[in-house]
């Protein structure tokens, strides 16, 4: 069966020292718990390996935000999927719409990225996601759908069972305006159906697909309560240990 995850995405915030600090208090915070989902947390290239040396692994998985679409040589400022995977990082995401928008990432691209992370044994967690403009012309469905054919239905079925989605509405991101939990099921669920369509039912069945876009404490738990919605990746509210505790506790 699906796993259900939370992960945080720090994005480009905390320095050494602040990052190993949040990585610490959460560590504290879910030392006497079991939580009922996966947790993960995305740093910072710089922080991964400290953060994955401090956290316990049994319940936090490590993941970097971006790699390389190459695997070593001469690409200066550069990370590669088998340097992340070497701090002891087990996860990263790929794919989000600010790597898309601001870093000219294509579905080309993101393939090598994907290849690359699979091939040196990290998840990733792929992001998807349509703009305002693509949603208020009802394309959304088109628009992710062609994310995924773009970057990851040439996988074979192996391969893409290794995958998380995280379905991330651009308009939603950072500006406090969330999906409905109408709107997130349903396009989770079209998102499963591609997914059949291409791989069948039991791989469907098996993907875990996060919602993402102003996720908190307060609204998660009606997000996650949909059927087809697996978790969250949570960007601002994954910057202090209580908020993400509480966008955690949704699953209890
Ligand atoms: P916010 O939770 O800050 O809206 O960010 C979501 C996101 O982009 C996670 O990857």
């Amino acid at each position: 069966m699906r796993k259900n995850i939370v992960a945080g995405n720090w994005k480009m915030n905390k320095t050494l020292q602040e990052g190993i600090a949040l990585a610490k208090e959460l560590n504290e915070v879910l030392a006497n718990e079991k939580p009922n989902c996966d947790v993960i947390i995305c740093t910072p290239f710089i922080h991964l390996a400290s953060v994955a040396g401090l956290v316990d692994a049994a319940k936090i998985g490590v993941g970097a935000e971006n790699c390389a679409d190459k695997e070593s040589g001469a690409y200066t400022g550069e990370v590669s999927a088998a340097m992340v995977a070497s701090t002891g990082a087990k996860y990263v995401i790929l794919g989000h719409s600010e790597r898309r928008a601001y870093y000219g990432e294509t579905a080309e691209i993101l393939k090598e990225k994907v290849k690359l992370a699979l091939a040196n044994g990290l998840t990733p967690i792929f992001c998807i996601g349509e703009v305002l403009e693509e949603r208020e012309a009802g394309k959304q469905n088109e628009v992710v759908y062609s994310q995924l054919a773009g970057s990851l239905y040439d996988l074979s079925a192996e391969d893409f069972s290794k995958i998380i989605l995280a379905y991330e509405p651009v308009w939603a991101i950072g500006t406090g305006k969330t999906a409905t939990a109408e709107q997130a099921q349903e396009i989770h669920a079209y998102i499963r159906k591609t997914i059949e369509d291409r791989y069948g039912k039991e791989v469907a069945e098996n993907t875990s697909i996060l919602y993402g876009g102003s996720c908190k404490a307060s609204n998660a738990k009606e997000l996650f309560a949909n059927p087809d919605v697996d978790g969250g990746l949570i960007g601002g509210a994954s910057l202090k240990a209580a908020d993400f505790k509480g966008i955690i506790d949704a699953f209890n």
